[in-house]
């Protein structure tokens, strides 16, 4: 399954692709009248077609299809490899080999779409923290020839594998580990983190979604790793703004929201969680389940300068 998406994200094209030709769309004779089992994964079709997408699975869209392109979108979505295409940029993610990895997801998009609003030419190296699949430090390195070093790191080993398996370019370079600690007493022309952004009480920070302790971390610490001149790329939830400004605040440094999207909050393991959803209707969540969610939250990408 191939998932793509216009530069300005306005819209979402779904193909099918490889062996999904003969084992979903039903191309499984040749002209002679032979089986065919399969394809290469360069040849697809295109099966939908989405306006103004605000996920890269947006479940409610697809269920509102009509009921044979809605069955065959979810056989799709079962694919164990979903390549992602942004802007020509590819990334192919398979969940199972990278167990708790973070895919490519509609931020991950958005930090994209944010990095063509901010001036990078004068960047020569880069860390990202938090990496996930790898998809923003592909694209930046993709569109940044004058780069000499992009560093990448991420908790979860199996992220690093991701990002190892799709970026093969000799200024890449992948540890797994803790961010923090990997940039102490270093420097770097860019930071990019889409880091956890979902606030809850006494948060453990080892998970995608949860607190905003390394991004307050960052802000805090933006002069000590940045070179003149250096900028750090980031993003925030509407859920967690209040906090994340203050820090901006109180540190002084220059901060500036360079995009943002309306999205619905579809993680399962946060609403799922009672105690947790009933903290963040404290803290800012709304119910709003006319648009086929029950939550959303605005995503907003800040760019911090010293
Ligand atoms: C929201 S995901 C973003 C992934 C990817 N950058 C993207 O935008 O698609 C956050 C990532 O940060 C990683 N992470 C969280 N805390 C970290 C830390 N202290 N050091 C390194 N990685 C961390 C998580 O494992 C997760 O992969």
């Amino acid at each position: 399954m191939i998932i793509e998406f216009s530069k300005n994200l306005k819209e979402q094209r779904i193909y099918a692709n490889g062996d999904e030709l003969a084992n979903v769309m039903g191309m499984d004779r040749d002209e002679r009248g032979c089986r065919v089992y399969s394809y290469p994964a360069e040849q697809k079709i295109l099966a939908a077609v989405f306006k103004n997408p605000v996920l890269v699975t947006d479940t409610a869209k697809i269920g509102k299809l009509a009921p044979g392109l809605r069955d065959t979108i979810f056989k799709l979505m079962e694919s164990p490899v979903k390549t992602t295409i942004y802007d020509d940029v590819s990334l192919n993610f398979n969940q199972k080999k990278y167990a708790g990895a973070w895919g490519p997801s509609i931020d991950t998009l958005l930090f994209c779409r944010a990095l063509n609003k901010i001036s990078l030419s004068a960047a020569k190296t880069s860390v990202e923290i938090g990496a996930g699949s790898g998809f923003i430090t592909k694209y930046f390195l993709m569109k940044n020839p004058q780069v000499t070093k992009a560093e990448m790191i991420d908790l979860n080993p199996r992220a690093i594998e991701c990002c190892e398996d799709n970026i093969k370019d000799s200024r890449a370079s992948f540890t797994s580990g803790d961010g923090v600690k990997f940039t102490q007493g270093r420097k770097f022309d860019v930071i990019f983190c889409n880091p956890p952004y979902i606030p809850r009480p006494k948060s453990i920070d080892d998970n995608p979604y949860e607190g905003t302790g390394l991004l307050e971390y960052l802000i805090r610490s933006a002069r000590d790793l940045l070179n003149p001149g250096g900028k750090f790329i980031t993003n925030f939830s509407s859920l967690s703004e209040k906090d994340v400004l203050e820090v901006v605040k109180k540190t002084g440094v220059k901060a500036r929201k360079i995009d943002s999207m309306t999205v619905p909050l579809k993680v399962c393991s946060v609403l799922n969680n009672k105690k947790w959803v009933a903290y963040l209707l404290k803290h800012g969540l709304k119910k709003n389940s006319g648009k086929g969610y029950d939550f959303y939250h605005k995503i907003t990408i800040m760019e911090i300068g010293v």
